[in-house]
């Protein structure tokens, strides 16, 4: 069983982000903040996480509601870094080992950069090891000040002197402690700062004041540990994210025509020899096949595409399944719980609600198919309508194989049409169409001979 314990601090007010979502729950690559810290925490197999939550915390307890053995501790009142940490002190009365602390705001951080501070904290035996990095511009963190090489102690940006403000070394707000002397100590931080808060960071002067070993695992560049405090931080972070995953993916062979407006979440997958046009947006749990053609403007969430799927221009596809070979677009909208099959085409202007499309079938123009079933080789006429909806409840409509539809009709669900079913153009169908027959539903026309001469004459 492993000694280490994971927390991550998610209790602050996020003041700077000006927002009624909890800093931790917004997202950078589609995923939030404390989703970030909790995925690289994850990877160290630690014997148990917990999560600090004070400021809107049952909206960020609620989003953590699916995480597998999770311990949620509540601030109640955010008083400050070392607060927020000596909260979790019941958990580990009498506990022995190690405890990592991260930042619930800190998304880039990698699993590599915590196992070198962990091996260099088991390697030195320090009470305690603190992550730094060398900043071209340290404003806004906590300066490492040493003495004799050594880390002496962290000061805060506003509580820096001029000269402390020179200082290029930052604190990563990342820590291993050793459990043993933590909690009493913490204890021992007063709040006598410009913030009036109680700082974490006041940790390591007192350590060292009692000599007890403080190390630090310094890191070139702030890149991994840019900590997200306002929205100019929370785009700028997006972009790194969005560049590391359309680098990623076109490293294993998806052409990305310009990965400058190409948007896609960091949980999507994308086969080889696929090609994404600009403007293109692939969001949640996406996964699109090998040697598909997305074209500019898409966008896509949730779905699942087969291989060889051609999406023409500006279509929104969301919570459906494209299987191969099918072609979508251009201008369609694919919306929940729809199933397009193998080699089906979906054309300009259609949209489908909760509606199977057949292998091989066609709804090509200006068509609205919504709790339908549509079964293979099926045309679907320009301008067909499944009406649906009686203003109370949602009733399906059933379309058998090889039917053919003709254009402008509606069918006023429930109704079923038969395989290899005409229905002709123009019609209303109220009633269930047998197999192989032909449904006529529309006025007769009629023609008046010479008509318009007698008009004139009047
Ligand atoms: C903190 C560090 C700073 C470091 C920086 C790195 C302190 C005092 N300062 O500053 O040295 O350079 O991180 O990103 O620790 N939190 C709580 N409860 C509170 C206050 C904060 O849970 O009462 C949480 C926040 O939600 C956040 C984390 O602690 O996840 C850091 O707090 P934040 O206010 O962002 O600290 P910084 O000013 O960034
Ligand atoms: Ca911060």
């Amino acid at each position: 069983m492993s000694d280490l314990h994971v927390v991550i601090l998610a209790a602050g007010k996020g003041r700077r982000m000006h927002s009624r979502v909890a800093k931790v729950l917004h997202r950078v690559g589609g995923r939030t903040l404390i989703g970030h810290a909790l995925r690289v925490a994850r990877t160290l197999d630690a014997a148990s996480t917990t999560v600090v939550v004070g400021h809107l915390a049952e909206q960020v307890t609620a989003a953590l509601a699916g995480e597998p053995g999770l311990h949620v501790v509540v601030q109640e009142a955010q008083l400050g870094t070392a607060h927020a940490l000596l909260q979790t002190a019941p958990l580990f009365e009498g506990v022995a080992g190690r405890l990592l602390l991260l930042s619930g705001d800190v998304p880039l951080l990698r699993p590599e950069t915590l196992r070198r501070v962990l091996d260099v904290h088991e390697a030195s035996g320090a009470a305690a090891t603190v992550l730094t990095a060398t900043a071209v511009r340290p404003y806004g963190y906590g300066r490492i000040v040493r003495s004799g090489g050594r880390i002496a102690r962290i000061v805060e940006e506003r509580d820096a002197s001029p000269a402390q403000r020179k200082i290029h070394e930052i604190n990563a707000g990342l820590y291993v402690f050793d459990l043993a002397p933590l909690f009493p100590a913490i204890r021992q931080i007063a709040a006598s700062n410009a913030q009036g808060e109680y700082y974490l960071t006041d940790l390591v002067g007192l350590y060292r004041r009692r000599r007890l070993v403080v190390e630090t695992v310094v890191l070139p560049d702030t890149t991994e540990i840019r900590g997200i405090n306002s929205r100019t931080e929370l785009a700028e972070v997006a972009a790194l994210v969005r560049q590391g995953k359309n680098e990623e993916l076109m490293g294993s062979g998806v052409t990305i025509v310009d990965p400058a407006t190409t948007y896609i979440d960091q949980d999507v997958e994308v086969g080889a020899d696929t090609v994404i046009h600009p403007g293109v947006l692939l969001e949640g749990r996406t996964r699109i096949g090998a040697a598909c053609e997305i074209h500019a403007g898409v966008r896509i969430v949730d779905s699942t595409i087969g291989d060889r799927v051609v999406v023409n221009n500006y279509c929104v596809i969301t919570e459906s399944t494209i299987a191969e070979g099918a072609r979508v677009g251009p201008f369609a909208h694919i919306r929940p719980g729809s199933e397009i099959r193998h080699d089906a085409r979906v054309g300009n202007f259609v949209e489908l609600k909760k509606t199977v499309l057949g292998e091989g079938s066609k709804a090509n123009h200006l068509t609205y198919l919504g709790d339908a079933v549509v079964g293979d080789h099926v045309n679907v006429g320009a301008g067909t309508i499944t009406c649906n909806y009686d203003g109370v409840q949602k009733h399906q409509t059933v379309i058998e194989d090889g039917a053919f539809i003709g254009s402008d009709s509606q069918l006023v669900a429930p109704v079923r049409v038969g395989a290899g079913a005409y229905v002709a153009a123009g019609s209303s169908i109220t009633k269930d169409v047998p197999p192989g027959a032909l449904a006529i539903a529309r006025g007769r026309q009629e023609n008046k001979e010479g008509w318009a001469d007698k008009l004139k004459k009047e």
